[in-house]
């Protein structure tokens, strides 16, 4: 079957750009549409009826982009809004993305690992629910208060940024964790300032792959995939695009605009 309409994406910002990134790089002849809601970031401080309405936001929007599948690119809209846009759009495929928490605790050697989140997720149902399958293992749930709000403002590489990592890493480090699961979408443009910090022995996991292999799977079992063709990808940010160009690079198409 062949389906040349977009693939759908959107985040609370440029965060989701890192589970675009790994879906682009298994799915290459895929278009896309991606949705930089800066704006209004970050969702992880706003309650879950803002969350579940934005969503619903940017949901319309990529439909009328005419998008045949959406990645909800955000953990925070995920774990508090993703039930209601199944519910609401039955007819279009969505991918989620949740803290790694399944493999982080089937590896963990010390059954102790730690997991770097919004307070959004980390306060949301989906998020305990998960939790409480992985009884065995301890769980330190830190909140990245901050941290989102710097990368939003082209602060990744900063004083401000070295400290905070260091507030909420350090206690992880002294406890005894071997595996950190990045519960942000955000985070994964961390990782280098996060290795410098921890330990090598830690593991960082984060759900970018697992992902873009959900997103493959999926098309093939829906619409299907595009043909081989010349791709085309559109970023649209509600907010400063210098931000979101420092991440993805010169050669994709960026447009600014209010939604
Ligand atoms: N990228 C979002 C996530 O994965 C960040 C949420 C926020 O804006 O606080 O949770």
């Amino acid at each position: 079957m062949i389906d040349n309409r977009p693939i759908g994406f959107f985040d609370s910002g440029v965060g989701g750009t890192s589970i675009w990134k790994e879906v682009n790089k298994l799915l290459p002849n895929e278009n896309s549409i991606y949705l930089a809601d800066s704006k209004y970031a970050p969702y992880g401080i706003r309650s879950k009826d803002e969350i579940v309405s934005l969503s619903i936001k940017n949901t319309e929007f990529l439909l009328n982009k005419n998008c045949k599948l959406i990645v909800v690119a955000c953990n925070t809209a995920t774990t508090n809004a993703i039930d209601v846009l199944r519910t609401t759009y039955s007819n279009i495929p969505f991918i989620g993305i949740e803290p790694a928490i399944k493999p982080a605790a089937a590896s963990s050697k010390r059954n102790l690992i730690g997991v770097l989140a919004t307070k959004g997720t980390i306060s949301s149902d989906l998020f305990s629910k998960s939790v409480k399958q992985y009884s065995d293992t301890k769980i330190i749930e830190q909140i990245g208060f901050g941290l989102v709000e710097l990368i939003e403002s082209n602060k990744i590489h900063s004083p401000e940024m070295t400290a905070l990592l260091h507030l909420y890493l350090d206690p992880m480090i002294r406890a005894g964790i071997d595996y950190l699961v990045l519960g942000c979408s955000h985070y994964p443009y961390l990782i280098p300032q996060m290795k410098q910090i921890l330990p090598p022995e830690i593991k960082i996991i984060d759900s970018g792959s697992a992902v873009a292999r959900q997103t493959d799977i999926v098309l093939m079992q829906t619409s299907g995939y595009s043909e081989p063709h010349i791709t085309e990808h559109l970023f649209y940010t509600n907010g400063n695009c210098s931000v979101l160009r420092n991440l993805i690079g010169m050669e994709y198409k960026i447009i600014e605009q209010d939604f």
